[in-house]
């Protein structure tokens, strides 16, 4: 089995981010048997799609790499580093760029969204993005991509690039990735809209938890949490109307590690201002000690930089050979 995920260093990284990949990266990494490997890595090319700021997408680098080892990724374990550094993804990009089709990239919702109505002016690479995110993975023969649920079309994408490529070249050069979801957080929405996902871009810092907030700060986002008068029923079915308490429900879960009907077991009939000060101390207790270790690790960013330069040696020399085994399916070696 062959693990590897990312995530954009793009700053405000989130309990959406944290329940929905980042944990389950450390599960897998802990769950890793002889022969496994997992890798995960900072998607900083894939930052240079919107505008950026140089300075801040190199510190934002080393903060997303600190907050993953101060999540539990262990280098030691787990190979940890920065896209940039491996230039095989770039170069299987291209190659892609080949068999990729603009009808397949014509159908991602992400571009649609991010890319706004402002389309002609979004950059090649916003328009792109999913055929570098196919490469990420494919140049490892990964087995499982552990991501949220708004990344499985991607995933889709890269088995289809995949496929007709092996067709196309006559060749088993790629092997098929599976998406694995979070069964337990495919999708954290917003604190401030039960239909909006929880997201980085979300003008509204009220919106998310950032995983680098003051106990205060988390407390009182989730007090401010939008909600309605009801109170707690026995049952999630429900909550199928009622979107932001059923996201509130979900998130206390996943942070216990328990399910959200044995949440409702406990506090049926519970109003929210009972259950918020609740969740406020599962979130704090969950999430606290991450953000000390992060502060902690950030106080050497040369060891964080070099964690990420040692694991860029190791995923280079794993991704060579298929980035070999392409170029020669397709004629670029002679
Ligand atoms: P990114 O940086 O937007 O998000 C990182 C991971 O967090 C998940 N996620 C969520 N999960 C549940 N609820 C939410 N509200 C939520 N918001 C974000 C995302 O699904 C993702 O798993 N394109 C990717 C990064 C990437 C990648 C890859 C992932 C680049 N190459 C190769 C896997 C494999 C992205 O922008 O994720």
């Amino acid at each position: 089995m062959r693990v590897v995920s990312g995530i954009q260093p793009t700053g405000n990284l989130h309990l959406g981010n944290y329940l929905g990949a980042i944990k389950q990266w450390v599960a897998m990494q802990d769950s890793m048997k002889e022969g496994d490997d997992c890798l995960f890595f900072l998607a900083d090319l894939h930052a240079l799609t919107v505008a950026i700021d140089p300075k801040e997408l190199a510190n934002n680098t080393v903060e997303m790499a600190a907050a993953l080892l101060a999540s539990g990724i262990d280098p030691a374990r787990s190979i940890l580093f920065n896209q940039a550094r491996v230039p095989a993804h770039s170069e299987l990009t291209w190659i892609l760029n080949g068999t990729a089709r603009i009808g397949w990239l014509n159908r991602m919702t992400q571009f649609k969204d991010k890319a706004g109505k402002n389309r002609e002016g979004a950059s090649i690479g916003l328009y792109a993005y999913p055929v570098l995110m196919a490469a990420d993975v494919l140049v490892y023969r990964t087995t499982h991509v552990p991501v949220g649920e708004d990344q499985k079309q991607h995933l889709e994408l890269a088995r289809d690039i995949a496929t007709k490529f092996n067709t196309d070249f006559g060749s088993e050069v790629f092997v098929l990735p599976e998406p694995l979801v979070s069964k337990a957080a495919p999708r954290i929405m917003s604190l401030r809209d039960g239909s909006a996902k929880m997201s980085k871009s979300d003008p509204s810092e009220a919106s998310r938890i950032h995983l680098t907030d003051s106990d205060d700060a988390i407390a009182q986002k989730l007090r401010k949490a939008k909600t309605d008068p009801t109170e707690l029923p026995a049952t999630m079915a429900e909550l199928a109307d009622r979107p932001e308490a059923r996201n509130l429900v979900t998130i206390y879960a996943a942070l216990a590690g328990t399910t959200p009907a044995d949440v409702l077991a406990e506090h049926q009939g519970k109003g929210f201002g009972q259950f918020k000060p609740v969740l406020a101390d599962v979130a704090i207790a969950a999430l606290g000690p991450i953000r000390d270790r992060m502060v902690a690790l950030l106080n050497d960013r040369t060891a964080v930089a070099q964690a990420l330069e040692a694991g860029a040696e190791k995923a280079r020399a794993l991704a060579a050979p298929t980035l070999r085994a392409a170029q020669d399916a397709v004629g670029l070696q002679i």
